[in-house]
């Protein structure tokens, strides 16, 4: 019922000509059949990746945007110019936008409007550090962000939306969640979703796992029922293992 949903974050990695050659070799390898696969890398590379993206194996996201359509916010990017693009998907509030840049969860809130207002898709970010993991807060945390972004979000509006559950100190570390642990977490997300927009849209609706996720550890990810698809950042930027992850997944 929940088509499984598999983005690729690139953070800022790749120039347009590592990007474009990244993407030859990928989409002669990589059979995404029943998953659908996003790409998400450096503004600059959206373009000329859409363009080389000729089969349709992945489609573009990208990795923030400003809340407001146009104006003086020298170096931000409007969601209309992503749209423009060819963007379908946005990343809003990952774990480095909030802690690295200081983006607030009213920011983030007055991006997802934004997002959905072009028709695009919100990938909404999630996650606790650890030591509010140790603190036993990890669900005082995730569910406050819940509620700061989509608590003024309609049952219609939550088609749009994507939730990636990244805890902080899983991105990047090499310490994955373990599958048991993410479902958890994912399991109570569902439940506030139940809760708050109602048993149809919660149940058709998608909720990732993001954090260290690579080649050996995907598929038992996959597995678990409440876990709908991954992002995934340092695994993502080797042709052979973002494939593999995909073409595994798409037997499960
Ligand atoms: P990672 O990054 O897969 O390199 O841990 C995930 C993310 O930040 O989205």
């Amino acid at each position: 019922m929940r088509i499984p949903l598999i983005i690729a974050n690139w953070k800022m990695n790749y120039g347009v000509e590592e990007s474009l050659s990244f993407v030859e070799s990928f989409q002669e390898i990589t059979r995404a059949e029943k998953v659908e696969v996003v790409i998400c890398p450096p503004f600059t590379s959206l373009d000329s990746v859409a363009s080389t993206l000729k089969n349709k194996v992945a489609r573009i996201g990208a990795q923030n945007c400003h809340f407001e359509e146009s104006g003086a916010f020298t170096g931000e990017i409007s969601p209309v110019f992503l749209k423009e693009l060819g963007c379908t998907f946005v990343l809003l509030g990952h774990s480095e936008r909030r802690h690295i840049f200081g983006e607030t969860d009213e920011q983030i809130s007055k991006k997802v409007k934004a997002v959905l207002k072009q028709g695009l898709t919100a990938v909404l970010c999630v996650g606790e550090k650890l030591e509010e993991r140790e603190d036993g807060k990890t669900w005082q945390v995730i569910g406050a962000q819940l509620q700061a972004s989509l608590s003024v979000i309609s049952p219609a509006d939550m088609k749009n939306i994507v939730i990636a559950y990244e805890p902080v100190w899983a991105i990047g570390t090499g310490k994955n969640a373990t599958p048991a642990m993410a479902e958890e977490v994912h399991q109570s997300i569902r439940k506030w979703i139940d809760e708050n927009k109602g048993r149809t849209v919660a149940e058709g609706f998608r909720i990732l796992y993001g954090g260290s996720v690579n080649q050996d550890n995907a598929a038992s990810l996959m597995k678990e029922p409440d876990i709908d698809g991954l992002l995934i950042g340092g695994a993502s930027l080797k042709v052979d293992s973002f494939s593999r992850i995909i073409n595994d997944a798409s037997i499960l």
